[in-house]
């Protein structure tokens, strides 16, 4: 007894008090909006998930009709067995017969300021070009096909290219390096690559194409790569193994029958790091993971026919799989994708194109909202942001203070704010409120999507009480749950299924609260204990952001032979901030008072900025050698940006 609490209690020591219930104005259009009969159906669809998803699917295209909706075998899911469907056809042809066949499916903007939109019979003949090309280069059912694009409507005419002819696509984030390219290329033994010459970022251009000769060099496994020509950069073509995307699209014809493939067929491989070494190919199949995102796409963000809808998640990831590509457009949705970086050319760029698009949804991550923080109120107060009327983040726990300053900055306190959780394993929404039924309250994912049954567990797998820490895991199978890690099914057992008997582990810590609502407190690998007690970095990060001085925080551990482990915290600060030791003192006493003296930080280090993953999650394993006083090492291609080191190397004391 004694050791499983010790070992899984997370202890939580932040209270938040407000709540924030939908307004009338709201919930009168919502899909729900009654509380009681919300909560009635979750409850309902949390017992019998079969009969929630199977109605769901039912609103999608099936050339054949499923037999048995689950098969379940744990850890194997089947879902909607013996279904057949392809997702472009749901995502495209299923639009081009009604009123969305003109409607707006893409709008672009490129970093330099050029724009496109398709609409979806435009789409539809692209990405038909598209699957001709790759069938004209040799590309079959089955196949794996490696994305290196920058955000352009391109990348996500690939995806969906690769899904009409049955290709596995395997997006890799542009912002990757070489190495990264190479070890994926192998590891999904992916034998075509599509690329571009360059991308736009920071008014630089990525030379993607030259990267992805690197990764190529000695490899004989890629037979073919097409190459989208986005920046008229000088770039390498290798005779024999080397096509422009543009001189093929003149050989093929516009129009490419969907391939219906089994439910169970895979659509894609995507890679996520774990907590060690290795990246994992994380594999999604075709029907349960859209019906799963076309449903969270539709319930979570409200959606509705006039939306313009933005998510500002790269394609490289799942969130710019999921909630960019195949849930918006499988609900026939107008989506903005911009290509480049939110303070370029100033650090209004994304507010000036929310006024010029009319943007309504707004989906983005905590990271992002804090480095706004950083830059100041001024910028989104120069635009028009009243056509707003839903946001919405993902990524990691967004502190309290964040959500109220993108409550009140940038929804002009009008806005509800859908907190979503999941992960690149279980493909789509996991936990996230319905914004004209749940009341919020500030850093909460709330309660649990229809038909999933998550719970706070001890080691055993018991059900802990309210405001009692624990890990998160999933006791039933969801459509979108990964199905395995690419070629090494032992891991995937390993990694999600024997952590807790019988459920996935997913390596995060929560607490619910007399609502029932999950605070996810982060990893439990990013759970320190100090002296004795468990205490959540992400809460401590929470905690110090709240402090005026502070724009930006990350919080590690540090061995410390009386403690066990000391609180070490990276703090950047706003302007009009000076780094000192008042600074520092003020700043621990503050943490103190807001969590209790356990969370107090030993050392409080200042710094420019934090070392970060091209996807903003702050690299704590590198904090960690700092704030050991060991010199940096290991792999460091992800890093945002590589002077971070050397700064965080001269970070004062
Ligand atoms: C964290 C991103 C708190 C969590 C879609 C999870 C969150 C990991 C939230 C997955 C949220 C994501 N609140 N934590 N709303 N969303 N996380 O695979 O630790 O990049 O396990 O998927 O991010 O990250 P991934």
């Amino acid at each position: 007894m004694a050791k499983t609490s010790e070992s899984t209690v997370i202890e939580s020591h932040l209270t938040e008090n407000r709540v924030f219930k939908p307004s009338k104005e709201f919930s009168k259009n919502a899909h729900f909006s009654n509380l009681a009969a919300y909560k009635k159906l979750l409850a309902q669809s949390i017992k019998s998930p079969e009969k929630f998803w199977a109605k769901e699917a039912a609103s999608l295209l099936w050339s054949k009709k499923w037999t048995q909706v689950l098969k379940w075998k744990a850890p194997f899911a089947k879902w909607f067995v013996g279904g057949r469907l392809n997702a472009s056809e749901n995502c495209l042809d299923r639009h081009l017969t009604g009123p969305h066949r003109n409607k707006a499916a893409i709008i672009w903007e490129g970093e330099p300021g050029e724009k496109r939109t398709l609409t979806y019979h435009q789409l539809h003949r692209e990405v038909c070009l598209f699957a001709n090309i790759l069938k004209r280069n040799g590309v079959k059912s089955g196949d794996r096909v490696l994305i290196y694009m920058p955000l352009v409507p391109e990348a996500a005419i690939a995806m969906l290219a690769c899904a009409r002819i049955g290709a596995v696509h395997n997006v890799v984030f542009g912002g990757f390096s070489s190495e990264s390219i190479k070890d994926r290329i192998m590891d999904s033994g992916a034998s075509v690559v599509v690329t571009a010459d360059g991308g736009y970022r920071r008014g630089q251009i990525v030379p993607l194409k030259q990267n992805v000769d690197q990764a190529l060099a000695g490899v004989k496994q890629v037979r073919r790569v097409i190459v989208f020509r986005r920046t008229h950069l000088d770039i390498h073509i290798e005779e024999g193994r080397d096509v422009w995307w543009h001189r093929e699209a003149e050989y093929v014809a516009a129009n490419c029958a969907p391939l219906a493939v089994d439910s169970e067929h895979p659509l894609f491989i995507l890679y996520t790091s774990g907590s060690t070494g290795k990246p994992k190919g994380i594999l999604h199949t075709t029907g349960g993971y859209l019906t799963q995102t076309a449903a969270t796409t539709k319930y979570v963000f409200d959606l509705r026919e006039d939306d313009v809808y933005w998510c500002t998640a790269d394609i490289g990831w799942v969130t710019g799989h999921s909630y960019l590509v195949y849930g918006p457009l499988a609900n026939g949705a107008t989506c903005l994708m911009y290509e480049g970086a939110p303070n370029w050319p100033e650090p209004d760029r994304f507010w000036k194109l929310i006024a010029e698009y009319g943007v309504t949804i707004l989906y983005t991550a905590p990271t992002a909202i804090r480095a706004f923080m950083k830059w100041g109120d001024e910028w989104p107060r120069k635009h028009d942001l009243s056509s707003l009327r839903l946001l919405g983040t993902v990524g990691e726990p967004i502190n309290p203070e964040a959500w109220m300053w993108y409550f009140k900055n940038i929804g002009k306190s009008r806005c509800p704010i859908v907190d979503t959780w999941w992960q690149t394993e279980t493909g789509a929404i996991m936990i996230a409120p319905l914004p004209g039924a749940t009341p919020l309250k500030p850093g909460t994912a709330t309660l649990p999507f229809f038909g999933i049954d998550a719970a706070i567990v001890d080691d055993n797998g018991k059900e802990v009480g309210p405001m009692e820490g624990g890990k998160l895991v999933v006791r039933k199978p969801w459509p979108s749950m990964l199905r395995t890690i690419y070629g090494d099914t032992p891991r995937f057992r390993k990694q999600y299924w024997s952590e807790v008997k019988g459920f996935y582990f997913t390596g995060d810590g929560a607490r619910r609260d007399k609502d029932g609502y999950f605070w996810i407190v982060g990893r439990i690998d990013d759970v320190l204990n100090v002296a004795g007690h468990r205490l959540g970095t992400a809460e401590v990060e929470s905690a110090l952001v709240a402090h005026p001085g502070v724009a930006e925080a990350a919080v590690v551990g540090r061995p410390d032979d009386i403690k066990g482990q000391a609180v070490v915290a990276f703090v950047t600060l706003r302007s009009g901030h000076k780094a000192g030791k008042d600074l520092s003192e003020a700043i621990r006493k503050h943490v103190a008072q807001s969590i209790g003296a356990i969370a107090k930080p030993d050392d409080i280090r200042f710094t420019d900025v934090l070392p970060k993953t091209r996807s903003g999650k702050i690299m704590r394993r590198l904090l960690k050698q700092v704030a050991a006083g060991k010199a940096i090492t290991g792999d460091t291609t992800t890093l945002e940006d590589f002077s971070v080191l050397a700064k965080l190397g001269a970070a004062q004391e």
